[in-house]
């Protein structure tokens, strides 16, 4: 067995652990990425072994190195606007519904990687209050959470590199929201960044601590996880929203036959789900 290599049981062992912590289910085809991406986080802790790496980060008293190993294990993959359609249908539809309600709206990215969907969220409100000046008079607020430190402490800076600016970003709202900083990156306008608090929040966790919501963003996660911890974080999300709030899942993702907390709703060109009244 080659150093960076685990035995079968270690690979197992890890396999739950890793559920454990984030609910990523590692399937058995998916071992290799075990190696391509535990490997970096081995030579960059001066360690020899991905097993070593492991042993410490089990231990109790490692909490920084197991979110180090957790981090390396999540994808981060995420773009401007991606898939279009839930950003149409919240500047035409959700946002003129909510527009005039007398209370704070509340928009929640659960899974936010570096921050392309909140901000493109951000971007949507604010084109949406140039042609609507009085809408939401107690205010909108964009809170976007991840399991990622690391991908916090990224999103936040509000700079990002000219491959990522290039994803999904159309050049009227480059010109329009970013500024250049240098010939590889560019910098969000304050005021976009300034609309999204970012927190930590793993979804296995509660969500006590988040209040509730008119729109929520969980896309692209859930793809990860086993199907009980699907139902259980759409449950949690479920009890987070308002009546009739809306909620977002990948273009992959299904509502996991919790029929009777969401409802699907079919707006051309795409769909999303409207959590039935109490
Ligand atoms: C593929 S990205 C999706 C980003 C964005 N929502 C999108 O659709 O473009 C998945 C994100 O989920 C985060 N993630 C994975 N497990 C998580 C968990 N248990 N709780 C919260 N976030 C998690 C990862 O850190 C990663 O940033």
């Amino acid at each position: 067995m080659k150093l960076d290599q685990l035995a079968p049981h270690e690979l197992s062992e890890f396999a739950e652990f890793l559920e454990r912590q984030c609910g990523i289910v590692l399937s058995e085809q998916k071992g290799y990425l075990v190696y391509s991406r535990l490997g970096p986080l081995v030579r960059q802790e001066n360690l020899t072994s991905i097993s070593e790496l492991l042993q410490i980060a089990y231990k109790g008293s490692s909490a920084q190195l197991r979110e180090k190993v957790v981090d390396a294990m999540t994808t981060n993959e995420t773009l401007w606007f991606r898939d279009k359609y839930p950003f149409e249908i919240l500047s035409k539809t959700l946002l003129t519904k909510l527009a005039s309600v007398n209370r704070k709206v509340r928009i929640w990215s659960a899974a936010c990687s570096s921050g392309q969907e909140p901000y493109s969220i951000a971007m949507c409100i604010q084109e949406f209050k140039r042609s609507h000046p009085r809408a939401f008079p107690y205010g909108i607020e964009i809170v976007a959470t991840d399991i990622s430190t690391e991908m916090l402490k990224r999103a936040k800076t509000g700079k990002f590199d000219s491959i990522s600016i290039s994803r999904g970003l159309a050049d009227e709202r480059k010109n329009r929201f970013f500024k250049a900083v240098d010939n590889n990156h560019m910098q969000l306008d304050h005021e976009i960044v300034s609309m999204v608090h970012f927190k930590p929040q793993n979804l296995l966790n509660s969500y006590s601590g988040l209040g509730r919501f008119d729109v929520v963003f969980c896309r692209n996660v859930l793809i990860y996880f086993s199907l009980s911890n699907k139902r259980k974080i759409l449950q949690q999300i479920a009890a987070c929203l308002q009546n009739h709030g809306a909620l977002f899942l990948g273009a992959s993702e299904s509502i996991a036959e919790l029929n009777q907390l969401f409802s699907l709703e079919r707006n051309n060109p795409g769909i999303f789900y409207i959590k039935k009244s109490n």
